[in-house]
């Protein structure tokens, strides 16, 4: 494992199987997550985008050990957590916790808000004063202590999402999955929900591993980045740098469809530059999956899939326009290497 790898992925694969007819028999996998490394320093925010279906809350889920992995680990702190199992778990469970999209589905409509943060503090078995506790958290969160009367209906998005992660904190947490936290609220009330987030990790030294599809909120909140495409990583690089000196071709083409307030370079903006769907996880393309969308493909791209690869200090893609030069068209064994 990597020196300073706080949270660290390695060769996951998770595919779900496809099963058919009375015997339910597997006919076939969605490879949600394949062969993803990455590794997380303890402190930083890391996140992770891509299109919708590329695997980000498999990887978040999996993470969190709520989906088994098919292959590889996930190591957090130096402890393998995919070998653990049943009670072993628990220590885990109080260090990891999860800020999801909509705070209306992840929070109990029937439970005062101050009842949901207070269920969280009985399972981890709290020694303290559970009220007091329950309101320090929420006005860690922003809000008063009137909030722990109001069901989640009586609030704002806003001010449910801030509960989310008043739950979220309950346990004194390392690392936080933050699995689009802010895409369902207005982008006003976004700013302010990542401002707070911001403001958490650096008061307690929170991790965080933030999955966004809104890529400007992720280039403000996150150290670094990895873009994933069909459930591979393409590029991982500084936040920094993936934006200002994008490499990878999916990169560049996510970032090239970023709206722009600025009308002149709105109208300059190529958002044809990501043509098509991303295809089906069940049956993905061989070789470099980006190949059927990619401007850039070469014949080498169909059979050879690209190793992620550095391209500098911090900054590593897939991608065999980048990182390598075109290979031979057989191996010395004369036959096709379709890795
Ligand atoms: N339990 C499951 N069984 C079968 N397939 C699944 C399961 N969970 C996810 N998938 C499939 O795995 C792929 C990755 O899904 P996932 O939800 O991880 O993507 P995502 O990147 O989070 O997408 P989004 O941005 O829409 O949230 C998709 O094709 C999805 O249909
Ligand atoms: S490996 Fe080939 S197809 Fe894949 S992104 Fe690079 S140039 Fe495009
Ligand atoms: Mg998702």
């Amino acid at each position: 494992m990597t020196a300073d790898a706080f949270l660290r992925i390695e060769g996951l694969c998770v595919h779900f199987p496809v099963r058919k007819g009375l015997l339910q028999r597997q006919v076939a996998s969605v490879r949600a997550v394949d062969n993803v490394t990455l590794s997380l320093r303890r402190g930083e925010a890391f996140g992770l985008v891509g299109e919708s279906g590329c695997g980000k809350t498999t990887l978040a889920r999996t993470v969190l050990r709520l989906v088994d992995a098919t292959d590889g680990a996930v190591w957090f702190d130096g402890e393998n957590i995919t070998a653990l199992k049943g009670a072993a778990l628990a220590p885990y469970r109080t260090r990891v916790s999860a800020v999801f999209q909509d705070p209306f589905s992840s929070l109990n409509p029937r439970m005062k808000a101050g009842a949901i943060i207070a269920e969280v503090l009985k399972v981890h078995r709290f020694a303290g004063d559970i009220t007091a506790r329950v309101r320090e958290l929420l006005a860690l969160c922003g809000l008063s202590e009137r909030f722990a009367d109001l069901f989640p209906h009586q609030m704002s998005g806003g001010q449910r999402q801030r509960v989310g992660i008043a739950r979220a904190l309950a346990t004194d947490p390392d690392l936080i999955v933050c699995d689009e936290a802010v895409s369902a609220l207005d982008v006003s009330i976004q700013a302010q929900i990542v401002n707070l987030l911001e403001e958490l990790r650096l008061r307690h030294g929170l991790t965080y591993l933030f999955i966004g599809h809104d890529l400007s909120v992720v280039r403000h909140l996150c150290d670094r980045v990895a873009v994933m495409y069909l459930g591979r990583v393409m590029e991982t690089a500084s936040s920094e740098e993936l934006f200002s000196e994008p490499q990878h071709p999916y990169t560049q083409a996510l970032i090239a469809a970023i709206p722009n307030p600025d009308p002149v370079s709105e109208e300059a903006r190529d958002t044809a530059l990501l043509k098509g769907e991303v295809p089906s996880p069940l049956d993905p393309p061989s070789g470099c999956v980006f190949h059927p969308r990619c401007p850039l493909a070469m014949d080498i791209c169909a059979r050879i899939a690209p190793e992620l690869e550095p391209v500098r200090s911090g900054h590593a893609v897939a991608c065999h326009a980048v990182t390598t030069q075109p290979q031979p068209e057989t191996t010395t064994t004369g036959e096709r290497d379709d890795r």
